[in-house]
């Protein structure tokens, strides 16, 4: 190599340096910015797991540390068949967070979708009695919280059991096990795995109904001497709902019930609702038009104000409750990839987190990083 190559080559490694060093200042880490609030999260899908997307996965290694897998826990996926696991996804989800000494959260052990027709039905195709139901309750808290036992640091034992109104919700397995059937779950992965924390987890937490029932459910578990550490209010949220005063509200109650608050499942709708349903109900659907999908070429930029805006007002809230809340988790990485954009609609072109399409911040991500500035 000539000295006119050998220069060359050594300004090209400079240069190459030089945008690698002003990235890294550029780009700040949530996880960082909010080391002395709470944690960071994100959920991965089994696709994400597979790796495949490697610029995905180093975004997610750089700005979040702590991982929840978006399904591949629920029973339907790691429990298909009486007596048939499938642990493979969810081996390779907690080595990801293993490797990356992330805090990994278990999601979910007990919930009314996404839990196979088998598990409450005898061998005759009846209703299973209370005793088998129990017993399958117990056998697959025990295998896969056992399995998992000092790896998973937190489990969301039971998802979605109150309605907005603050009643039990009538679920299979309220109707055949009784109203204890939650205290089970819970006691069975306390067993499982002593160590472990354990929360209950739902949407629409501000509702009044579901604040009341949930605290005196906290409390009727605790005053029964079973574990339960904490409270999982899912952030399925909008531009226009819940109102600031309603999230100060319910973080306030359930700041006094003296365990963990966390925000998970986190995420923004910015798209036109097809009713005012601001539920997480998954089995919800309606037809797409034109109408509801007004952004099929990209977010614009009075848009993207918008929910810079109203992500900057979460944050401040939640920073305010920072001595409560341990974690706050995204529902996704990046928009491309979000269920927001299957729901309450098929196929519509959605917006609702920090990062767009290519991994990039959008303003809404600098938004949230300015409040911890602050
Ligand atoms: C609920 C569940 C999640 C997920 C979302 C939709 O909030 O808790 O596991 O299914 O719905 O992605």
């Amino acid at each position: 190599m000539n000295y006119f190559m050998k220069s060359i080559n050594i300004i090209l490694y400079q240069l190459i340096f030089l945008v690698l060093a002003v990235k890294t200042i550029a780009q700040p880490s949530l996880k960082e910015e909010f080391k002395n609030n709470f944690m960071i999260g994100t959920a991965l899908s089994n696709h994400q797991i597979c790796e495949k997307d490697s610029l995905l996965i180093q975004l997610v290694e750089e700005q979040f540390n702590s991982i929840t897998p978006e399904n591949l826990l629920k029973w339907e996926r790691i429990h298909p068949e009486e007596g048939v696991y499938n642990f493979e996804p969810a081996d390779s989800f907690v080595a990801f967070g293993l490797r990356n000494k992330m805090f990994i959260v278990g999601h979910t052990l007990l919930w009314h979708q996404q839990t196979p027709a088998w598990v409450f039905e005898d061998e005759k195709g009846n209703e299973a009695s209370r005793e088998l139901l129990l017993g399958r309750l117990k056998d697959h808290i025990y295998t896969v919280v056992g399995r998992y036992k000092g790896k998973i640091n937190g489990w969301d034992v039971v998802n979605e059991a109150i309605e907005d109104n603050g009643e039990m919700r009538n679920s299979k397995w309220l109707k055949i096990i009784g109203e204890d059937y939650i205290e089970k779950a819970f006691q069975f992965a306390h067993e499982a795995d002593p160590d472990v924390e354990l929360y209950y987890n739902d949407f629409n937490m501000w509702h009044k109904g579901k604040i009341k029932s949930v605290s005196n459910l906290v409390n009727n578990i605790k005053s029964k001497g079973i574990k339960i550490s904490g409270v999982g209010l899912q952030g399925h949220w909008g531009l226009t709902y819940p109102s600031n005063e309603e999230i100060d509200e319910a973080l306030d109650t359930y700041s006094k019930l003296n365990v963990n608050l966390m925000i998970t499942e986190l995420d923004m709708a910015v798209l036109p609702l097809p009713n005012n349903n601001t539920s997480a109900e998954i089995t919800k659907n309606y037809e797409l038009q034109k109408k509801l999908n007004p952004y099929p070429n990209g977010l614009p930029d009075s848009m993207q104000v918008k929910l810079a805006n109203r992500y900057e007002d979460f944050f401040r809230l939640f920073n305010k409750y920072k001595s409560e809340i341990t974690r706050v988790t995204f529902w996704g990485v990046n928009d491309s990839y979000s269920w927001k954009n299957n729901w309450p609609i098929k196929g519509r072109t959605s917006y609702p987190l920090l990062f767009d399409r290519n991994n990039q911040p959008k303003p809404a991500f600098y938004s949230v990083i300015n409040t911890v500035k602050e």
